[in-house]
């Protein structure tokens, strides 16, 4: 097996074991609050969720008020999970097993996609175009296309601190980004594998699949007023934040981004949009 397909195919044998990574104070405390805060306000919007995993996302936007949600995921082990948490608790979410870059057509179209760490198992440019497009292809003329990435921008030779728990490296360097790892200090340790491609990847992806200027999104950590950490915890975090966030709207014909309120129905506004923190309410 290459390291490609190792990589692929690793969610088959980590499955349910995923959800621990949510209980690490980086999960709580840095993506879920800024996962959660991308995503808004979702009543009445429904919801393609990209690499739903085991539904921890997918569940959130549904309790965020999202009407429709369908989780799609190449890793049956994955959706096992999810599919039983949805039998024992049912909140009339859809799951498919499907490779996010080859969706059946009649899926339709959403005013929300949301990809959660699927864009780092883009292995080349094609790949992350074809993720790109199939999401500006599920995605109503006026939705947003909402992601959270391992950081393209991540300083991986600066000191990381153990008390985060998660040690991130390198495994190998590409010709457009890098192969890295993230392992939790569970008992025993369990490592997650990615890629982490330069923005230009990205960027080059979002043109060529019809969407308008990417925004880059800043995670944000909240905890540590609450006495479980104390101030100043996260400020290594936050001044090399290993993952960022991205929100991108289809290109209106004439090359501009359709500018929109928290999910859509709005105006046109430049192609160049600035990097905004992320919000309760995205716009
Ligand atoms: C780190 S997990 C994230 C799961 C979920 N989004 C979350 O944050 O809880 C990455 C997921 O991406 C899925 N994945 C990787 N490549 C994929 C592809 N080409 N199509 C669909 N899912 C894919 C894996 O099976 C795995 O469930």
């Amino acid at each position: 097996m290459n390291d490609d397909a190792r990589v692929a195919g690793q969610y088959e044998e980590i499955g349910g074991a995923y959800e621990r990574f949510k209980s690490l104070p980086v999960s709580r405390c840095v993506e879920q609050p800024s996962i959660l805060g991308l995503f808004g306000d979702l009543h009445g919007r429904s919801v393609l969720d990209l690499a739903c995993g085991t539904g921890f996302y997918a569940r959130h936007a549904r309790a965020l008020g999202a009407s429709r949600v369908l989780g799609v995921d190449v890793s049956e082990a994955m959706l096992g999970y999810a599919r039983n948490v949805e039998a024992r608790q049912a909140a009339g979410i859809e799951y498919l097993a499907a490779d996010a870059a080859a969706l059946p057509a009649s899926l339709g179209a959403f005013d929300v996609v949301t990809a959660v760490f699927l864009l780092n198992y883009a292995a080349d440019q094609e790949q992350m175009t074809a993720f790109f497009r199939s999401a500006r292809r599920h995605l109503a003329a006026d939705g947003v296309f909402l992601a959270y990435v391992m950081n393209p921008d991540f300083a991986f030779e600066r000191p990381w601190p153990a008390k985060y728990g998660l040690e991130i490296a390198v495994e190998r360097r590409l010709p457009d980004g890098v192969q890295a790892s993230a392992t939790a200090d569970f008992d025993p340790p369990m490592t997650l594998r990615g890629f982490v491609p330069a923005r230009r990847v990205y960027e080059a992806a979002a043109a060529a699949a019809g969407f308008g200027a990417l925004q880059w999104v800043p995670v944000r950590a909240e905890g540590g007023t609450d006495g479980e950490f104390p101030a100043g915890f996260w400020d290594d975090l936050l001044s090399n934040p290993p993952w960022t966030m991205l929100r991108a709207r289809p290109a209106a014909p004439d090359g501009e981004a359709l500018q929109q309120g928290p999910h859509g129905r709005g105006r046109r506004a430049s192609a160049s949009v600035p990097s905004v923190p992320a919000g309760p309410s995205p716009g």
